[in-house]
Parts: C-alpha cells; sequence; structure tokens
C-alpha cells in the first residue's frame, strides 16, 4: 500500500504565497488545512480554492487549530507579523516540522535583510521540540497558481538544523514541481531572504513578476 500523504496546514494561508503553496499539494492528493486568524476567514479561501480545483478536501480553520491537526506546517503570514505568529504557534507545533518561508524584504525598497534568519529566529523561540525549516523564500506567488501538477521554472533552497526535517521539506517541493536542494543550517536563510531582496529588484528591473533562482554543478539523480 502506499504511503499515507502528509497534512500540510498552511498558516496564514488566505494571503498570496500560502495558497499558491497550497494549490501545488491539493492537486497531488495531500491533505490542506488553510490557517487564519480568523476561521470564517481560512473556510473562505478553502472553499475558494476548492471550488478552483475541483475539490472538497481543503479545510479552513484557526491557526493554532491547523497547526494542532497538521502533520506539517508551512508559515506564510505577512513577514510583519512573523514575531507574533510563531509565539503564538509555539505550543501547537511542539513536536512538529515548521517550514518557514519568510523573507523580509520591503516591495518599495528590497535589500538584504539583518542577521539572524526570521527562520533562526523562529528555531529560537520555538525551541528544540520544533523543527523548523526554511524554504520557499524566493519562489514568487505569481508563479504557484500556473502549470499545476507540473514543473516550475524555478529552484528551491532548504535550510535546516535538521537534515531528515530538510529532506521530508525537499521532498515536499519537488512534488510540487520546485527541485529542491539542502542549503545548510538555519542561519545560512538569511542569506536565502537577501535572494529575494534581488529577485524582487530584477523584477522592477526587468519589469517581470517571476524573476527566482536556479541551481547549477549539482546532480541530484
Ligand atoms: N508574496 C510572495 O510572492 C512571496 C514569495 C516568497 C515568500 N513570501 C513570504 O510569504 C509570507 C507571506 O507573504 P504574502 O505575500 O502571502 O503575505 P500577505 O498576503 O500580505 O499576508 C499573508 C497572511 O498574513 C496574515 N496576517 C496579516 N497580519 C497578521 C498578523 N498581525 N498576525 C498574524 N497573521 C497576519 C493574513 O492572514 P489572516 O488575516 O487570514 O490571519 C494574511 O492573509 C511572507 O513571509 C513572505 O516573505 C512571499
Amino acid at each position: 500500500m502506499a504511503d499515507k500523504l502528509p497534512t500540510i496546514a498552511i498558516l496564514g494561508g488566505t494571503g498570496k504565497e500560502g495558497p499558491g503553496l497550497a494549490m501545488r499539494w491539493a492537486v497531488l492528493g495531500y491533505p490542506i488545512l488553510i490557517g487564519s486568524r480568523q476561521t470564517e476567514k481560512a473556510q473562505e479561501t478553502a472553499s475558494k480554492l476548492n471550488e478552483q480545483l475541483g475539490l472538497t478536501s481543503i479545510q479552513g480553520m484557526q491557526n493554532n487549530n491547523a497547526a494542532q491537526h497538521a502533520d506539517i506546517s508551512v508559515l506564510t503570514v505577512v513577514f510583519s507579523a512573523h514575531e507574533s505568529a510563531v509565539l503564538s504557534l509555539k505550543e501547537a507545533l511542539q513536536g512538529k516540522i515548521l517550514v518557514d518561508t519568510t523573507a523580509r524584504v520591503d516591495f518599495r525598497d528590497p535589500k538584504p535583510p539583518k542577521h539572524p534568519a526570521a527562520a533562526r529566529h523562529a528555531q529560537n523561540v520555538l525551541g528544540p521540540g520544533v523543527k523548523v525549516v526554511a524554504a520557499f523564500q524566493t519562489v514568487p506567488f505569481h508563479i504557484l497558481r500556473k502549470n499545476l501538477g507540473e514543473q516550475l521554472d524555478t529552484d528551491v533552497l532548504v535550510c535546516s538544523d535538521d537534515l531528515e526535517a530538510a529532506k521530508m521539506v525537499m521532498k515536499l517541493s519537488e512534488a510540487a514541481g520546485m527541485p529542491a536542494y539542502y542549503a545548510g543550517n538555519l542561519d545560512n536563510a538569511v542569506v536565502v531572504e537577501g535572494l529575494t531582496a534581488i529577485m524582487i529588484s530584477m523584477n522592477s528591473h526587468y519589469k517581470v513578476k517571476t524573476a527566482s533562482i536556479g541551481i547549477h554543478g549539482i546532480n541530484q539523480e
């Protein structure tokens, strides 16, 4: 019998990045829980996504509830709410993996952020009972909703202090059509956040919305 797919909670999944990731996993059969500060808002987003995809499997609930019921949680709250969101989820996330997508970059004035990485800060706040994995910071939401079930023209850098947790997230990224590479521990994630600043600057210069990253010189086959 095939392995049961893990349930994925998308915390703050009512915005731009969260629903895009949710859609890519939902079409593959992963059970998805959309989280929000408000249950109704989460349910509204879940219904819209179900309707768009012809599914009934996506559920909406309050962030803490979603984190408790999920095997893996993906944090996609607006970056200014990172600190308060992580604190409020501390209990619900114990014993689990948290994927942190946060890139602390101001779209109007993109600059590399300061140390420590948002994901390192999350790990410090959550403690050793949570395995934090930084990923998807360089993936623009514009590309996530297109070509569902197909490969995307982007790679994903995955940072974590826990290699096994990183490998699990790399598997999820690859399933969603984004080849993933282990890029070191959580301190390195500040560089990935900085790459996001570069992508935003390049979007502005080249008048696109889709700049992303690709890795060369590694054959993972
Ligand atoms: N946008 C992109 O292309 C992109 C690309 C890569 C990475 N990211 C990262 O993904 C994350 C989300 O980005 P986004 O563009 O999707 O953000 P967003 O659409 O502006 O907001 C996402 C969600 O954050 C929640 N939120 C807002 N204020 C909050 C607060 N005070 N406390 C808790 N939650 C709050 C809201 O959910 P509720 O109101 O439902 O609670 C909102 O739907 C960011 O960390 C960003 O760096 C974004």
